[in-house]
């Protein structure tokens, strides 16, 4: 069953229905100001900090699901009577009344939503964004009369402010009832709560027409015992002019308008973030009995901007503009279209909101819990980087400054001041190896090395600062000198999985599996560490030797070669890759285990780093992995799911089978997968998993799936579970970037590396050819894939510009067609024949 379809000319998914299967959501935002964005016009905004920043208010886990959003009611007065009981209240957004509809639409795009409704002749449509220059969700409402009366109107809008602090909002009542404060002026609703102390800034809600009315009191405007579905105010038809002092401050506008037959009317709605210099504070300043007046002057400009609808308008088209040019950079033209409509816009799109969110804030992520992840950062910006290049450098940046001196990382840091969060600490023994992939991916997207010469701080000490490279170094250094009996890496906390607590053996309610190690084994190891390494390693090699390091170079591929050595010996259980060895030293994924015989993670990230490709392990690994593993909506993480609790695994076993780490399809991991299965040549199995996750496939089972089928979810329901299919965690996931690696790179097969642009399909038989446009490195790649020969992998022939193009002879990419870096400006046109 489908709730809607995809727009491919206008880069909208179109909800057709508002009851969706779950609130369906939209990011407005790519800056410092964002806003989550439902298909009810649910969710809430903040500035770049979703904890310490918010807005406005969410409830989380609330019944009704989605409650709290920028919601408008309209009341369609009678023609003549005043008869107050008989005009027609609804809310054009369906939420919160729930109000039958005659017409509902909802658009999401890129970085703006359009609800569209309609109600006993009167047509309402909301166009919600943020402008890419200013902190502010604009809200462009249009009412259009399509009776033949007049038809005479009352608008409330109204949102409900957060005091800031979103995790203090919803905890610290005794002192939060005292202190909400706001002020009136003109149509501008001012939300100034803690700016007499150490704020200095405020919101503002707006709209740019006269009002007749206001409420700033959350009581006065509902009515105590109301929900947001029946408003006392707008019942009795009128605002109250509430001023809020204490309690639960909001804002809502009462607005009259008369509408002829057929005649339309538009009012623009602005909530912005303003902030003041800490000396231009005030306008006036308290007296006795006088309270301050705060300085409007930011307010009053972003105001007057948008003043005109006009205005609205020409921020929307500059955003789509910008879309136009990121989506350019890397586009998808196939017979395959729900592909191609991935590929090339939705992933990109999520891979945009993974970066700027990494894992703070969506209908699932709370945004007060967790900041900014040293590996999920790392992860994302792999699908990003070819979007905005300069944002993932100083990302890159950011991140290694929360890196400690011998080379591990704190987990978490915070996007607001940039350093590591304490409370989460470090030892997750994965981390450090996700900076060589991040920095990698960047050097060979921009070709920039002198990223590795930036002078980054170790533990945000300026005093600590060393070169990027260094960092680098001391990440690799990390790893070979933190290994166990096996000489395999020690997992520490975690790896990949945060749910792997080898040494952790908790058997205290509420203790977080990830920071309580109550047992310092040093014996527990990571297979998976282990690729990442081989995996990460020879990039750090190559860096190296492109820097001039040939002595760390050798170094370096030394290690690697003895970490290979070390999986061969004893991570290799006879058909696939084992897991891990707990704190006894017993194996984990092995078919000598009783649950949990064989994982997902290891055998996907071996074969991706290119263990077992000569001796046929690989092969078995990934055939084991399609035996075992498989299920129709994707690959599970291990079996047999735990059973029980067990205390030398930690939170893996905690889950009840079938759902998250413990058996759960987690969708992060099945693109490595996929990644793998092109290193062997399959690609129409490595097609077959891409196909398996990307939530595009599943649009018409949207009843079992329930969440938003143009986002990747982090998990799916396994088939131990009793809701098997059934996906969670939509948006925020590392899926988004490592799809888009699996799909654009090694599917489609382009894959920028350090010398140009790595030409290597690897697609189903049945594919019949696809055309790709690359932007790269200051010019446009215009490829073009025949298949015509109907195999999986492999190249006939390759012409560039009108001439034969050659593999290369030598080298790293020795008998590899990489297409040249040009930075010339212009369009390269490239013809791929397999074959
Ligand atoms: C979540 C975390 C990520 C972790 C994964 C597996 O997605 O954000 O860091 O790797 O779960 O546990
Ligand atoms: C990851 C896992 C989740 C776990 C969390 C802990 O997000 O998916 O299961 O609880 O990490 O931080």
């Amino acid at each position: 069953m489908q709730y809607g379809y995809f727009d491919d000319d206008a880069r909208e998914y179109v909800i057709t229905r508002p009851d969706t299967p779950w609130p369906w959501i939209n990011y407005l935002g790519c800056g410092d100001f964002y806003g989550l964005f439902s298909n009810t016009s649910g969710g809430y905004c903040f500035y770049r900090d979703a904890r310490m920043l918010r807005l406005t208010r969410y409830r989380y886990n609330n019944v009704p699901v989605d409650s709290g959003g920028r919601y408008f009611y309209l009341r369609d007065n009678p023609a003549q009577s005043a008869d107050l009981q008989s005009a027609d209240i609804w809310t054009p957004s369906w939420k919160p009344m729930k109000s039958s509809l005659d017409r509902y639409e909802c658009r999401h795009g890129m970085g703006y939503s359009r609800i569209s409704s309609a109600r006993n002749g009167l047509a309402f449509t909301q166009v919600s964004f943020v402008p890419l220059e200013d902190t502010c969700e604009v809200h462009k409402i249009t009412l259009t009369n399509e009776s033949e009366k007049d038809k005479s109107i009352d608008i409330f809008s109204f949102i409900e402010f957060c005091l800031w602090n979103a995790n203090d909002d919803m905890t610290n009542f005794q002192r939060n009832f005292s202190i909400g404060e706001v002020e009136v002026h003109g149509s501008a609703i001012y939300h100034k709560t803690e700016y007499r102390e150490r704020r200095n800034h405020y919101a503002v809600w707006a709209v740019n027409v006269p009002i007749e009315g206001f409420d700033t009191d959350r009581e006065s405007f509902l009515g105590l015992y109301n929900g947001f579905d029946s408003p006392d105010a707008v019942f009795a038809g009128k605002a109250g002019n509430s001023m809020a002092s204490g309690w639960a401050p909001i804002g809502s506008h009462h607005i009259k308008a008369q509408l002829a037959p057929g005649e339309s009317k538009t009012f623009v709605f602005v909530l912005a973030y303003c902030e003041n210099p800490d000396n231009q504070k005030w306008e006036k300043r308290a007296a006795h009995g006088v309270p301050g007046v705060i300085n409007k002057a930011p307010a009053d400009l972003l105001l007057k901007k948008y003043s005109a609808p006009e205005a609205a308008d020409k921020a929307l088209n500059d955003l789509n503009r910008y879309w136009d040019d990121l989506l350019g950079r890397f586009t998808v033209d196939a017979e395959d279209k729900k592909m191609a409509r991935m590929a090339g816009v939705w992933n990109q799109y999520q891979c945009m909101v993974t970066f700027n969110m990494s894992r703070s804030a969506s209908y699932f992520e709370s945004g007060i819990g967790r900041g900014m992840g040293f590996r999920d950062s790392n992860q994302d910006l792999l699908g990003f980087v070819h979007l905005v290049p300069e944002r993932a450098r100083a990302r890159i940046l950011d991140i290694a400054a929360t890196q400690f001196p011998d080379g591990s990382a704190y987990h978490q840091y915070q996007p607001l001041t940039r350093r590591g969060n304490n409370e989460v600490g470090s030892g997750f023994n994965d981390d450090p190896l996700w900076l060589i992939c991040g920095a990698a991916a960047y050097i060979k997207e921009t070709g920039d090395y002198s990223i590795l010469e930036e002078k980054v701080p170790f533990d945000n000490n300026e005093e600590l600062a060393d070169s990027l490279f260094i960092h680098l170094k001391r990440s690799f250094d990390y790893t070979i000198t933190h290994t166990g009996p096996h000489g395999l890496p020690l997992i520490g906390r975690a790896d990949w999985n945060d749910c792997l607590n080898l040494n952790c053996f908790s058997a205290v309610p509420g203790e977080s599996f990830q920071t309580t190690a109550n047992f310092e084994s040093g014996v527990a190891e990571s297979v998976l560490i282990a690729a990442i390494f081989v995996f990460a390693g020879p990039d750090y090699v190559e860096i190296c030797r492109r820097t001039g390091r040939a002595e760390e170079a050798s170094r370096a591929e030394k290690a690697v070669a003895s970490m290979i050595d070390a999986v061969n010996k004893h991570g290799w259980d006879g058909n696939w890759f084992l897991r891990a060895y707990d704190a006894h030293g017993k194996k984990i994924g092995s078919s000598e285990c009783e649950d949990g015989k064989i994982f997902i993670e290891s055998n996907g990230f071996a074969v991706m780093a290119g263990i077992g490709l000569q001796d046929g392990r690989a092969k078995k690994a990934l055939d084991s992995v399609k035996e075992h593993l498989d299920t129709p909506y994707g690959i599970v993480l291990q079996q047999p799911a735990y059973r029980e609790y067990h205390l030398e695994l930690g939170e893996i076993s905690s889950y009840p089978p079938g759902y998250k780490e413990n058996a759960g399809i987690f969708c992060h991991n099945n693109p490595w997968v996929t990644i793998a299965e092109t290193m062997l040549g399959r690609g129409g199995r490595a097609f077959e998993t891409y196909k398996m996750i990307c939530p595009a496939y599943r649009e018409d089972d949207s009843k079992l799936r329930r969440l938003e089928p143009y986002v990747y979810a982090q998990m799916v329901a396994g088939r131990d579970a009793p809701r098997f299919g059934e996906a969670k965690n939509s948006w925020l996931t590392g899926t988004a970037a490592w799809t888009f690696v699996s799909i654009s790179q090694y599917i489609l097969g382009v894959r920028p590396v350090y010398d140009g642009l790595l030409i290597n399909p690897c697609i189903p038989a049945d594919m019949k050819g696809y055309t790709i446009t690359r932007h790269f490195r200051g010019a446009d790649y215009h490829i073009s894939v025949d298949n015509s020969a109907g195999v999986e992998k492999g190249i006939k022939s390759v012409t560039l510009d009108g001439r034969p193009f050659e593999a290369c002879a030598a080298g790293i990419y020795a008998g590899a067609f990489v297409l040249p870096v040009f930075g010339d400006g212009k369009v390269h046109k490239v013809d791929v024949v397999m074959g």
